[in-house]
């Protein structure tokens, strides 16, 4: 498989963009040691310092109506979980694109799509995993949000296996999708590891934060919120809080 490798880039989801318009093939792995301008859902920026953390793009071709992208972001929380479980770590999946460890964010996907009309041109999935970052490491005002691997296990550990895992599970479970056309078992992942389901939550939307409970995450990868006043709702993706 192709695999390219930046020593520093200024984001691998860009990269990959860019190299997709010249025709980069599908399943090709866009790894950089450091990103100048990483970027994070809803304009946000993502920092990814040298060494420490794990910033990866995965470019993808699927044959399947835009409206189901959304479902390639759970498919590789599941198989993140996966992944870290096999190391002995265990996670929570915060509905859609959140990995958490002690209700710190570990882990994050953008998944990113160009397409016309109905048909996908491609998609880039990019993870961000802050392994071996320390505390100091942390701008003070994510500190309260943010962890890393090595802070939580007290120990370095390997990016290399936590990519070579995360591609073998990954592989299994988005050929599955793509082969029958349903992410269940990916979907059954993450309703076991959610961080929301049950729990009083905010549904966020701009500076609005509306009280709610998430109810379910159903066939289709959405999550089902009840309002106060009893209304339920599916998101499809967005911002959710716990409360
Ligand atoms: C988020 O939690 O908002 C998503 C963060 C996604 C970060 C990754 S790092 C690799 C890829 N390249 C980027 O610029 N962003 C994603």
């Amino acid at each position: 498989k192709n695999i390219i490798h930046y020593d520093s880039i200024h984001s691998t989801n860009s990269q990959a963009k860019l190299l997709c318009d010249e025709g980069l093939q599908e399943g090709s792995v866009i790894l950089s040691e450091e990103q100048t301008s990483g970027r994070g859902r809803l304009g946000r920026n993502w920092s990814s310092p040298k060494g420490s953390s794990i910033s990866m793009s995965v470019v993808l071709k699927p044959e399947i109506n835009p409206v189901h992208v959304a479902k390639v972001t759970q498919i590789s929380a599941a198989a993140l979980s996966l992944a870290f479980e096999e190391m002995d770590i265990q996670c929570n999946i915060k509905w859609p694109n959140d990995i958490i460890i002690n209700n710190k964010k570990v882990c994050g996907i953008l998944t990113e799509m160009s397409s016309e009309l109905n048909k996908i041109n491609y998609v880039v999935m990019g993870i961000g995993i802050n392994v071996n970052i320390d505390e100091e490491a942390f701008p003070d005002e994510i500190k309260s949000i943010a962890t890393s691997l090595k802070i939580e296990y007290g120990k370095q550990i390997s990016r290399k296996q936590i990519i070579a895992s995360f591609l073998k599970y990954f592989e299994n479970l988005y050929f599955e999708f793509i082969n029958t056309g349903s992410a269940e078992s990916s979907f059954e992942i993450c309703r076991k590891r959610s961080l929301l389901l049950g729990k009083n939550i905010y549904v966020i939307r701009g500076s609005e934060r509306t009280p709610a409970t998430a109810v379910s995450i159903d066939e289709n990868g959405e999550l089902i919120v009840k309002y106060e006043d009893g209304t339920l709702s599916n998101l499809v993706s967005g911002e959710v809080s716990v409360r």
